[in-house]
């Protein structure tokens, strides 16, 4: 491959001041308490992480491994049983704006339109916009990620890429310091998913965000991480990190025709395999 950027590009234009921790878990034991069953499950345990601003981490794991339970708790949804998890050096006591998130499951609301979903994400964040600024910057990125002409449509009328392209609209619009992504792309045709990641690359380029995106895609990972966090089955533990060093901005090349992205798509598939369906067998824990 000729002309590409050395690794170090991205993090001097985009993240200054990098090494100061953002996100902060320590000794992380999560878990729930199933009250029909009357039992308790673990679903992540000795969880230690350390993400500094502008850093783009993504999340593998096996289905059930605790992947949405840990940004959960980084969104200060749900509360670890052990441990702390720090968020610019204090404890996560709730959501705050500082973080946005795009769920799994899209969680819109049915009945505001599109438009409204997405300015739904400005509600709760402070902000001294105009209505017509706020219009603009709705606008902006419903056409970001394609959803240009159907503002005014209603969740029932879009498909399930649409919806997730909503959600995702709905989190960058609040512009937070911190973006949880939870398989923000799963529900996206290949061609669309693709853009998306580019354009998700470029925006964060700019913006310097930190982000944590949980994918089930072993490309998508490698492809747009700084490192990789591979989880195990149930209950979660790392397993590994997997520092990513290819060279930024990885959509502009052809990332996939670096041997370094195989070798290390290899060694990311090597680690999953040995995990892939340890959590069917495990009682619980
Ligand atoms: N609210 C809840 N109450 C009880 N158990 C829960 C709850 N949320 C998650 N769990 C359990 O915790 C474990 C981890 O769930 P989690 O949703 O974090 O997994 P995941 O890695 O995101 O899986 P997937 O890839 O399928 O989305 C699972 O066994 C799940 O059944
Ligand atoms: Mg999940």
């Amino acid at each position: 491959m000729t002309n590409m950027p050395s690794p170090a590009t991205r993090s001097a234009t985009s993240a200054a001041g990098r090494n100061d921790v953002v996100i902060d878990a320590r000794d992380l034991v999560v878990g729930y308490r199933k009250l029909r069953e009357k039992i308790e499950l673990t679903a992540l345990r000795d969880v230690n992480l350390q993400i500094r601003r502008g850093e783009f981490i993504c999340i593998v794991g096996p289905s059930g491994c605790g992947k949405t339970t840990f940004i959960n708790v980084v969104a200060g949804l749900v509360k670890p049983w052990q441990g702390t998890m720090h968020v610019n050096g204090t404890p996560v006591k709730g959501p705050g704006p500082d973080r946005a998130m795009v769920f799994q499951d899209y969680a819109l609301m049915p009945w505001r339109t599109v438009q409204e979903n997405v300015e739904f994400g400005l509600e709760f964040v402070k902000h001294d916009l105009s209505k017509q600024q706020l219009a603009d910057r709705v606008a902006h990125y419903l056409d970001l990620v394609g959803l240009k002409g159907f503002e005014k449509s209603f969740p029932y009328e879009l498909s399930g890429g649409m919806k997730q392209r909503v959600g995702i609209a709905r989190a960058l619009v609040c512009e937070p310091e911190i973006l949880l992504a939870d398989e923000p792309f799963g529900a996206v045709d290949a061609m669309t998913r693709e853009g998306m990641q580019a354009e998700l690359e470029r925006i964060i380029a700019e913006t310097g965000q930190t982000v944590v995106l949980i994918t089930h895609s072993i490309d998508e990972a490698i492809t747009l991480a700084d490192r990789v966090v591979v989880v195990s089955h149930r209950p979660g533990r790392i397993r590994e990190v997997v520092e990513v060093d290819l060279p930024r901005p990885r959509f502009e090349y052809d990332i996939k025709a670096n041997e370094r992205y195989h070798e290390l798509r290899e060694h990311v598939w090597d680690l999953l395999k040995g995990e892939a369906f340890g959590a069917a067998t495990e009682g619980e824990a």
